[in-house]
């Protein structure tokens, strides 16, 4: 995969850098408020790489899934003022993808300024499942750069036209933070130091089966906490109460469960839960035993004892993956379980550290804990997932030639 030192003398050149600025917006359109920037903080680097260099920045992005049709609860004028500020410097924003303004706006870049186009999710070739369709739009983005420069990590695994089909039609190079993510999972797919200590969590056992089923051939020990625990305790024969169940993941489940015992894996569940009748910031909660959760109570998040256990498999770890919540982390009564597990993989003396992106990443920087501790936290959260999975992505398999 080529470098952005790999494309030649920038200065002067037109740079259209895909990025994922895909981040979470409060408030109505026009006054909305950018809620986790992380995304664009990570997007910087590769900027600052390419300005220095002199070339004239034109970053693409999408935001949310809008309908193909500009939309204005999904522009990326909130994002463009935040990227500004991060970088100290003004970034143009067209206020279309590639049309009269994004044309004008390009041609006015002088050497190592910066423009961002409106959401590409405004023009419905950016996401068909046509190729021509979008082999058009990208022909009409090409116009506006010279080479192309890929570091939206976030989404790499969609066969979209500027992730995919702007490689093909210009000269491309993966940016700092792609190269940086690509790096990290390499390390803890391919070539894992030991212990290898796999933490999954999130609400839902189905959004994780790829990546279970990946990982099981791999790792020392996988520690399951977050609501798909529920679906585990219930195939090992516990009642869960109200908490989240799928019960047809049961057998699916079952099977990763005496896979695990057949190669050795140690499969570690709760042992103790936090319980409550209701989701609430203000709700009353018990500690429970995880083979006792009662029928009128949902567990939202790992109990002490299980923090402890949890804690005691992570100490010797020398590689450690995390995605997904220990708990409602969102809420105060429920946010324990997962601050301690990303204290605990945190804590690490001298293993790696690799922080699954979406909620995971998300509850790091919610929390308030220190993103430094960690080796890597990932911008991709299906892309990151996808990964896990053992999967190609075609955002990245395009810049391989
Ligand atoms: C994400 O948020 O995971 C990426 O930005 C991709 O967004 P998408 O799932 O809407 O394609």
């Amino acid at each position: 995969m080529r470098g952005i030192d790999e494309l030649g003398d920038l200065r002067g050149q037109r740079v259209l850098l895909r990025s994922d600025l895909n981040v979470p917006l409060e408030g109505e359109a026009g006054e909305s408020v950018i809620t986790d920037d992380g995304r664009v903080r990570a997007s910087v680097p590769t900027i600052q790489q390419l300005t220095a260099a002199g070339a004239r920045v034109v970053v693409m992005a999408h935001l949310g899934r809008p309908k193909g049709a500009p939309d204005a609860k999904y522009s990326l004028a909130p994002v463009a003022k935040r990227l500004s500020e991060l970088l100290g410097a003004e970034v143009a924003f067209a206020t279309d993808t590639v049309g009269e303004n994004a044309q004008k706006t390009v041609a006015a870049l002088a050497d190592g300024d910066v423009a961002l186009l409106e959401n590409l999710r405004f023009d419905a070739r950016e996401t068909s499942k046509d190729d021509a369709e979008r082999g058009a739009f990208a022909a009409e983005l090409a116009e506006l750069g010279d080479v192309f420069v890929s570091d939206g990590f976030g989404v790499v695994h969609r066969k979209q036209a500027s992730v995919y089909d702007l490689a093909k039609a210009l000269p491309h190079a993966a940016g700092l933070l792609v190269q940086a993510e690509v790096r990290a999972f390499a390390k803890v797919l391919d070539d894992p130091e030991r212990p290898y200590v796999v933490v999954l969590g999130g609400s839902k056992v189905s959004d994780k089966l790829g990546v279970i089923d990946n990982l099981l051939e791999k790792v020392d020990r996988l520690l399951i906490g977050g609501g798909m625990a529920f679906t585990f305790l219930k195939a090992q024969g516990y009642e869960v109460g109200g908490s989240l169940l799928e019960e047809e993941q049961l057998d699916t489940v079952r099977e990763y469960l005496s896979r695990a015992a057949d190669r050795g894996v140690e499969l570690v569940l709760p042992v103790d839960v936090v319980v409550a009748a209701d989701i609430s910031a203000d709700a009353a909660t018990s500690v429970v035993q995880a083979a006792a959760i009662p029928a009128d109570q949902k567990g939202l998040d790992i109990g002490p004892a299980t923090i402890e256990l949890f804690r005691g498999k992570l100490v010797d770890a020398k590689t450690v993956v995390w995605n997904g919540p220990m708990g409602v982390f969102e809420l105060a009564p429920f946010a324990e379980g997962t601050r301690e597990v990303a204290v605990a993989i945190s804590s690490l003396v001298g293993g790696t550290s690799v922080v699954g992106g979406g909620d995971s990443a998300a509850a790091v920087r919610q929390l308030g804990l220190d993103e430094g501790a960690f080796t890597h936290i990932s911008t991709g959260g299906g892309a990151s997932l996808e990964l896990l999975e053992g999967k190609e992505l075609p955002g990245l398999t395009v810049l391989e030639d």
